[in-house]
């Protein structure tokens, strides 16, 4: 969501605000701005829209000498898209930015109309910005202590104060805050894709400290004035990582990306043949304890979540539930000590994931997370945590980040296995030689890409479909379908194959494609009866298979696209390339933002 960055140092501010405001226009966003102060007056532009226009304006007026200041991308919540809703807010003294919802704001906007104050804007974040300038009285710090206590609902804030030049003051609550120090200065940003530039090296800031940036360091106190030290952290991927590298999109690069992320995350995870989390601090009693799964997470991550279920009740025979985390705490879940409550996530900031967590220890359950980005919230919560090293995901549609969280339920439904004695030590080895032989026929696929594009175009004027699977197929049907509505923007539902017949047969007609996907041995030939029943009734079908099934022919399918003849257990892996592309190609031929598509954001951190 809402993108942040803020500048000090010796660099023209303007031009690092508006490249780290581009480089974070992935999170999803629907106008931009900056303040900055000039001959020691802050200054002010903004603009709905793109952050090209906002480069335009900057670029058109004449700016002398800034070398500190905020940008913002904003995803509208409170109020709609407009120049004046927009960030940065500025009230009396104060100028701001904000990631997050106060959740109080319309009581605080009651009490400050008492005192005749009056906001210009709809939005939450403009009564954040009146309360702050209310509790100043000269110091920065004491007045922010004091509206920290004054606001409900989540926030990071960089603020800029009048009269007090070329220093940020942030603090936050759940909303991501990252910082690095450098020689050219100190930056302040919502993720370390608008830090990369400066540095590798970064902190996580604390929720309610209060950092203070100046071009010669940043310092952080808490709420009770003590210093506080910020934890180092590294990322391990550069700069090439966050760039296109020569495609068309961020999401073609990072289909292209998942064998190399795929060997990332599984190869330092097998030891001998074996899985281990050993180098993870996850130790086996995490399963030998547990005697019940609770599995919860968001779109994307949650269908990783579906098959994590499938496999570790197939291998390690332990009753797992998925959820979706928005849900999950309000379906007042049963928990205790020997629950294993297992979050995925790529941004590691979702708010309902995080929520789920919250009340997952409330409960006494023990909490496993599966995140790729590091030192995020989610990650810092849990009490364990298997990262994912898929690098940075631009694209909004989650392509690389799915492939690397399946993997991990591989490794984990294996482990379990293992150490609940459901596997023999050969058992394991001959699963990890099939789950490397999986991920390596990736690349067979890839090498396919043109075929997808050509079975694409026979979508081209579908306006609804559905994709039908059973098993582990139908957990990768709805995935499919996620990835198709969202970028493609066609109407499509998940379905499992047995169930159409049940009422939503009706739909069918030969205005409704339906994409079969058919990989599972134990379900093929009914799968192959369920195809029929739709091609019978006039459906133009897409079939996904990884047989060689002589019967299958253009009597029950129009287009088929083959994969790679593996063990049926781990088809996710190729599979997920397919239905990629086949969303992508779809969003290409219509012309559409494929890696950011309209109302969405990458990172969702309000509930
Ligand atoms: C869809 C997509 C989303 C995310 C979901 C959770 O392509 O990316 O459905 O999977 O918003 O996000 P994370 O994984 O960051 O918690």
């Amino acid at each position: 969501m809402c993108g942040i960055i803020g500048f000090t140092g010796h660099l023209d501010a303007t031009k690092v605000l508006t490249k780290g405001l581009a480089e974070l226009e992935y999170r999803g966003y629907d106008s931009a701005g900056i303040a900055f102060f000039e001959n020691e007056e802050i200054r002010t532009i903004k603009t709905a829209g793109k952050v090209a226009c906002l480069k335009e304006k900057v670029e058109a007026s004449t700016i002398n000498d800034a070398t500190c200041g905020i940008g913002h991308t904003r995803w509208a919540t409170h109020g709609g898209v407009s120049d004046t809703n927009s960030h940065p807010h500025t009230f009396g003294n104060v100028t701001l930015i904000h990631n997050g919802i106060i959740e109080n704001y319309k009581e605080l906007q009651a009490e400050l109309a008492l005192q005749g104050k009056t906001p210009i804007s709809q939005t939450d974040t403009e009564i954040a910005a009146m309360i702050i300038d209310d509790c100043f009285d000269g110091d920065p710090i004491e007045a922010i202590k004091k509206a920290d206590a004054r606001l409900d609902g989540q926030y990071g804030f960089c603020i800029m104060f009048k009269g007090i030049p070329g220093k940020i003051f942030c603090i936050r609550n759940g909303s991501p805050l990252v910082a690095t120090h450098t020689e050219k200065g100190s930056v302040i940003a919502s993720d370390m894709v608008a830090l990369i530039d400066y540095s590798k090296d970064y902190f996580v800031l604390p929720e309610h400290v209060i950092a203070t940036l100046t071009a010669e360091d940043i310092t952080l106190v808490d709420l009770e004035g003590n210093n506080v030290e910020p934890e180092m952290l590294h990322v391990d991927w550069d700069i090439e990582a966050a760039m296109k590298g020569g495609y068309d999109y961020f999401m073609l690069k990072e289909i292209h990306d998942q064998p190399a992320a795929l060997m990332n995350t599984i190869t330092p995870r097998i030891k001998d043949g074996l899985p281990t989390f050993e180098a993870d601090n996850v130790p086996d009693e995490v399963f030998t304890n547990c005697n019940r799964i609770l599995i919860t997470a968001c779109g994307t991550a949650m269908h990783a979540g579906l098959v994590g279920k499938n496999l570790i009740e197939r291998i390690a025979r332990v009753p797992v539930t998925v959820d979706v985390a928005s849900e999950f705490r309000y379906n007042d879940p049963i928990m205790d000590e020997h629950t294993l409550v297992i979050t995925i996530s790529q941004s590691g900031e979702t708010a309902d994931t995080l929520a789920a967590i919250r009340l997952a220890k409330e409960h006494g359950a023990k909490t496993l997370s599966i995140v790729n980005v590091k030192g995020s919230t989610i990650a810092r919560e849990s009490d364990y945590v298997l990262y994912t090293h898929a690098g940075p995901e631009i694209a909004v549609a989650s392509t690389k980040a799915y492939t690397v969280q399946l993997s991990v339920f591989y490794l984990i439904a294996a482990r379990f296995a293992l150490v609940t004695n459901k596997f023999t030590e050969d058992d394991a080895r001959d699963y990890i030689t099939k789950l490397q032989q999986a991920i390596e026929s990736v690349n067979e696929v890839l090498a396919n890409e043109k075929d997808f594009e050509d079975v694409s175009a026979s979508l081209d004027t579908a306006e609804n479909l559905f994709y039908i699977g059973r098993g582990l197929d139908y957990c990768l049907a709805m995935e499919g379908s996620l990835k198709l509505k969202e970028i493609s923007y066609i109407h499509s539902e998940a379905y499992a194959a047995g169930e159409l017949k049940h009422g939503t047969i009706s739909l069918i007609t030969e205005d409704m494609p339906v994409i079969a996907i058919a990989t599972q041995n134990g379900v093929y030939s009914k799968m192959i009866s369920n195809i029929r029943e739709v091609k019978a009734r006039g459906a133009k079908v897409i079939l996904i298979t990884n047989g060689d099934d002589q019967n299958v022919d253009e009597s029950i399918c129009s287009f088929q696209v083959s994969i790679p003849k593996i063990d049926d257990m781990f088809a996710p892996f190729t599979t997920s390339v397919v239905i990629q592309y086949l969303a992508y190609f779809c969003a290409v031929r219509r012309a559409l933002n494929v890696d950011q598509p309209r109302n969405l954001a990458k990172s969702v951190t309000v509930e």
